[in-house]
């Protein structure tokens, strides 16, 4: 059976219908990577799946990337548990509790993720939305004047792992941090896409501590503002699938009474940001 892609009514973002993640054809498979460059975020409903077909659902985008940590409640190197679920006080997943704010995964490093496939197994029964900006519709978006001011310009991002929002930042340690140009080409359709976000970008190279600081929250602003921005109310058995290149996302707060259960794949990338 064909698939059909049905654009949300937002800024980005594309429901994919008639798809049986257990099984999924080659034709199926090409449509769907075509969707992704095209939209930035699939949107799979009410197909709860194991972690093996979440695997190979994450293939069709790209090779599939270890997780830091294994947690028991998957058993696999290669899918990352997100959960606020504790066995002995500890988590059994990661980035555990609430809201985190809008990022792009492993901006830090020099390879960022291309892209990740997220999984809901349980739900809490409010919050818990997970936001996503169109950095491609928000680059457009710009003044002829600010492109040519943006042209050539690179940002240097940093993360310590558990931040969810900057303030909360411990300065004193060595952070890790990757420095990439601030408006970066998707090879495949020659898009531009805007690489900053609150999180995680400290500083723009050759501006003052001041002016890039300024540049980024302008920017920033531009690309969480509400028009730009699809949010994700979580249903059990969803599946979103995102471009790691082309958009950023958050987290709104949830209650820490309930339960969350997300599983991850990573899709890595095989070349760094390009300028
Ligand atoms: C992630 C992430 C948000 C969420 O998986 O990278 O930021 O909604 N998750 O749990
Ligand atoms: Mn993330």
């Amino acid at each position: 059976m064909s698939i059909t892609v049905k654009p949300l009514d937002a800024a980005l973002g594309a429901e994919i219908i008639g798809l049986d993640v257990r099984d999924i054809s080659p034709a199926s498979a090409t449509a769907l990577h075509e969707a992704f460059l095209k939209y930035h975020l699939l949107v799979i409903r009410d197909q709860p799946i194991t972690d093996a077909d979440l695997v190979q659902l994450g293939q069709c985008f790209g090779a599939i990337g270890k997780s830091r940590m294994v947690s028991p409640l998957s058993g696999r190197d290669d899918i990352m548990v997100i959960s606020n679920i504790r066995e002995d006080g500890k988590p059994v997943g990661q980035l555990p509790d609430g809201e985190m704010a809008f990022h792009i995964d492993q901006i830090y490093r020099e390879i960022p993720a291309k892209g990740a496939a997220l999984h809901a197994v349980e739900i809490p029964g409010a919050g818990g939305d997970t936001m996503f900006s169109n950095n491609v519709a928000a680059y457009e978006s710009l003044s002829p004047e600010l492109k040519k001011q943006l042209e050539g310009l690179r940002a240097t991002h940093s993360f310590q792992y558990g931040e969810t929002q900057r303030e909360n930042r411990d300065q004193a340690q060595e952070r890790p941090h990757y420095t990439h140009p601030l408006v970066r080409r998707i090879p495949e359709n020659d898009n531009r896409s805007l690489a900053v976000c609150r999180l995680m970008t400290d500083q723009i190279q050759g501006l003052s501590d001041e002016d890039g600081r300024a540049l980024i929250t302008q920017l920033c602003d531009v690309l969480e503002n509400p028009a730009n921005v699809y949010s994700h109310q979580w249903r059990v058995g969803d599946t979103l699938i995102w471009d790691n290149r082309c958009t950023s996302h958050a987290r709104t707060d949830f209650p820490s009474t309930q339960r969350r259960l997300m599983k991850r794949v990573t899709i890595k990338d095989e070349i760094a940001p390009l300028g």
